[in-house]
């Protein structure tokens, strides 16, 4: 099944129109998704394959998304290396790394022991989606991990990571190497589980000036990356990371993520013709009316004029109080205005 449209777009192939999905698509602004969260914590959700598989389904049935993603967090596998964590709903790490004993304490499970229900999830939803849409695997590029893993929560001006990043690079290489292959054994059992593709993401890699992206981030994803399983495309988004997507391309992904604060057509010259692009609309756009997402949508695709290699996406997550039927329209959109 490697003619859906997603996967082609992925792989850079010319495709009868331009496949479309969300970040975030399953969540608060679907009431489907309420009800199923109103009756467990997010937490317990992602650890019920069962239910896990629902909501991930949930904006396949009523969107009409191309390709679905799995339903979890990106901090789900940090838990079994050794933190203690929780969603109030923002994620919350009890003890946060600070220190190289606090290095040396975490561990590296097998993915099939440390996240069973992800693997579960993700099986059940090969068996569920076959035929229908893909399914995408994902995880936390190793920077974003560690912003949290240290912060111990999000943070406005991350500086108990970047003091790590200046003052301690020995405490910072050490747990940046080791997130790094517990995100490399986690993304490779995926794949083997039934994920067709990988999308990685970097909600934080773009908080750093160029240079020390180069230095701090980069080779961690760029090795990352090296070490995934490639039968499936990887897709790479950091946001934030307009300025610098020559280097965002050097970490080798088949699709790099795009926000809105690019122009899609000077990135996509910037790429070159062989990387693909996902993106970019503007997450608020979804609160506005008809007639300004159509012209929306309408003036990224004649952005991308034609060429090969565009899967349509939010620039980042959709927001919580978005009218479910404006992202439905979103989707009508892209599937109508790209039609070829
Ligand atoms: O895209 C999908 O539909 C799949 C599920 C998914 C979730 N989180 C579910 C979730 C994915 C791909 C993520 C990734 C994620 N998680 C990122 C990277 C993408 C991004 O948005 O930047 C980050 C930074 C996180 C960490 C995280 N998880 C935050 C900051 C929060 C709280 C704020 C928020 O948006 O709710 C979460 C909680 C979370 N993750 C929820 C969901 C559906 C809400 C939980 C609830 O139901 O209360």
């Amino acid at each position: 099944m490697s003619d859906y449209p997603f996967l082609k777009a992925c792989r850079g192939e010319a495709t009868e129109f331009t496949p479309v999905w969300l970040m975030r698509q399953a969540g608060r602004y679907l009431p489907q998704y309420m009800a199923v969260r109103s009756k467990c914590t997010f937490l317990e959700l992602c650890k019920t394959p069962e239910l896990a598989a629902e909501v991930t389904i949930q904006p396949i049935d009523y969107l009409g998304a191309d390709a679905a993603i799995l339903f979890s967090d990106i901090l789900t596998p940090v838990e079994p290396m050794g933190l203690k964590l929780d969603f109030v709903p923002g994620p919350v790490f009890e003890s946060p790394v600070r220190s190289m004993a606090d290095v040396d304490a975490l561990r590296i499970p097998d993915p099939e022991e440390g996240v069973p229900y992800v693997m579960e999830t993700l099986r059940i939803l090969r068996r569920a989606f076959e035929g229908r849409v893909p399914l995408i695997g994902f995880g936390g590029a190793p920077f974003t991990l560690a912003c949290y893993m240290v912060e111990g929560k999000g943070s406005k001006d991350f500086a108990h990571i970047k003091k790590m990043m200046y003052a301690a690079p020995d405490v910072y290489t050490a747990l940046m190497d080791k997130i790094t292959e517990m995100d490399r054994l986690y993304l490779n059992a995926q794949v083997k589980a039934g994920a067709q593709a990988i999308q990685i993401f970097d909600t934080w890699g773009g908080i750093v000036s160029p240079t020390d992206y180069e230095k701090f981030v980069l080779p961690y994803t760029k090795k990352l990356i090296d070490g995934l399983d490639r039968s499936v495309p990887v897709i790479h988004f950091v946001k934030g990371a307009g300025t610098m997507l020559d280097l965002v391309n050097r970490a080798g992904s088949d699709v790099v993520g795009l926000d809105w604060h690019v122009n899609l057509g000077k990135a996509r010259d910037i790429l070159g013709p062989k990387i693909g692009v996902q993106g970019n609309l503007d997450p608020t756009v979804l609160y506005a009316p008809h007639a300004h997402i159509e012209r929306e949508v309408k003036r990224i695709l004649d952005e991308n004029a034609g060429r090969p290699g565009h899967i349509f996406n939010l620039g980042h997550g959709i927001l919580p109080n978005v009218p479910p039927e404006n992202a439905k329209f979103m989707v009508e959109c892209v599937h109508r205005l790209s039609g070829r």
